[in-house]
């Protein structure tokens, strides 16, 4: 289903050309996997764009290893890449997605933003957010159901994506209890329209939004994404495995690049109704009881958003290459021979949800009644990421305090809606 788009039209502007050849004799090698700006001046991956003076002349060289195990037709990496070609991000209007299409539109790269703008939560805070984005030609803005395959191709065909980031989803595990359906269709007939559209069209990298809930029924901490995961507690943590596993077989059959990004609890400005911070402030502010389940006795690793946008940018950059020590015999899950990799991204520093409540209300300088509830079915006690294969590949990791982190968010919460 394709939604109308007429309030965000102004956002929408002519394609950028490509032009290819005028840049031509500058390439650069780069390392396995790594994307590098055509510079003769620059000799690192890039984390941001290059300065503005350099921004309308020089190239994109993506180079990835073990180019030879890819059958055809061959990705976008194999092309040469402006910062102009347009990446694609879907779920623009939705937390995480607005957060790296700012980033990216700041770093002068080209997006062409995905959403359809549903109503599990109020669909007024997505289109603020795609207000916020302002109407730059820097960002195209479709407002459009990736479940809907015609649209989907068709997209795809014409803006042939040299990268993807795929956050699109129907998010929340608890809600998986009640509406099943909306998870097939926007996690896995949509993930799969996105799948195609890479490999129809020569995408040179998918990074995709997994999730901590994979974990499921795993209680060893932290996290490691060595560990095999084959027991989730939700069919939302069942459909991101799921997307896992469908992305391995699609880097396997066509070479596509996929890098896998296992979020835990992200917050921050611009955040989700729906998400327990949210609540807790709302609720707090709004002088209604605070619900804490496990009558409190949770711990979740809280992420500021910024954190997983800094780590997101840098592996946009880290195209994974097939490793060809992979081992069937004893198989890493979060690797291949295919240009498979997945990675968490989380604080690793696990805090008490009751503390969050103590943060808030010195926040907001009001106090919370407290509610204590049992367990909600599909919860897990806890989440703790362990984050070095993330901190080896990019060099960086989460490391926003909650302290911090909470302040900002409810700096941000007070004043949209003047409490
Ligand atoms: N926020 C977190 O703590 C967290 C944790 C783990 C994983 N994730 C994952 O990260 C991604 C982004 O999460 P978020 O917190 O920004 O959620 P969000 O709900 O704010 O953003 C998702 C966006 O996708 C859009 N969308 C849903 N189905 C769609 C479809 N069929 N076609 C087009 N657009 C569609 C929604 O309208 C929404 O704007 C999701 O894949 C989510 O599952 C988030």
């Amino acid at each position: 289903m394709i939604q109308s788009s007429n309030v965000l039209s102004n956002m929408t502007a002519p394609c950028v050309p490509k032009t290819t050849e005028e840049n031509a004799g500058r390439r650069v090698k780069a390392p396995p996997g790594i994307v590098r700006w055509s510079s003769p001046d620059r000799d690192r991956a890039p984390v941001s764009a290059p300065p503005p003076s350099v921004r309308r002349h020089r190239r994109l060289d993506i180079r990835i290893a073990g180019r030879h195990e890819r059958a055809e037709p061959p990705p976008a990496a194999e092309r040469d890449v402006m910062p102009s070609d347009p990446i694609l991000v879907t779920g623009a209007a939705g937390f995480i997605g607005f957060h790296l299409t700012r980033r990216l539109l700041a770093a002068g790269r080209t997006v062409v933003g995905v959403d359809d703008l549903n109503t599990y939560y109020d669909p007024a805070l997505k289109r603020d957010r795609l207000a916020a984005l302002g109407g730059g030609a820097d960002f195209r803005f479709e407002a459009l159901d990736l479940a809907d395959r015609p649209a989907v191709a068709a997209l795809f065909a014409r803006e042939k994506f040299p990268v993807v980031v795929h956050l699109a989803a129907q998010a929340g595990v608890r809600h998986s209890l009640d509406a099943p359906f909306a998870y097939l269709d926007s996690n896995l007939t949509g993930f799969l329209t996105v799948l195609e559209g890479c490999r129809h069209n020569g995408c040179g990298h998918l990074l995709y939004a997994s999730s901590s809930s994979v974990y499921g029924a795993d209680t060893a901490v932290p996290f490691s994404t060595a560990q095999h995961v084959d027991h989730p507690l939700s069919l939302y943590g069942a459909t991101k495995k799921a997307n896992e596993l469908m992305a391995h077989a699609y880097a396997h059959l066509f070479g596509l690049p996929t890098t896998g990004l296992r979020f835990f609890t992200v917050y921050g400005p611009w955040g989700r109704p729906d998400m327990a911070m949210w609540l807790f402030t709302r609720a707090i502010a709004e002088g209604r009881p605070v619900r804490l389940f496990n009558g409190g006795d949770m711990r979740r690793d809280f992420t500021y958003v910024d954190d997983v946008v800094e780590a997101m940018v840098r592996l946009i950059d880290r195209v994974p290459a097939g490793d060809p020590t992979w081992s069937g015999e004893a198989p890493d899950p979060a690797s291949s021979r295919a240009p498979f990799r997945v990675y968490n991204i989380g604080n690793s520093a696990p805090v008490a949800v009751p503390y969050v409540v103590d943060l808030i209300e010195r926040a907001l300088g009001r106090e919370a009644i407290r509610e204590m509830l049992p367990m909600q079915p599909g919860d897990v006690h806890e989440t703790f990421a362990d984050v070095s294969a993330l901190t080896a590949a990019v060099g960086f990791r989460p490391k926003t305090p909650i302290e911090e982190g909470v302040a900002r968010f409810v700096g941000w919460y007070r004043e949209r809606y003047g409490v």
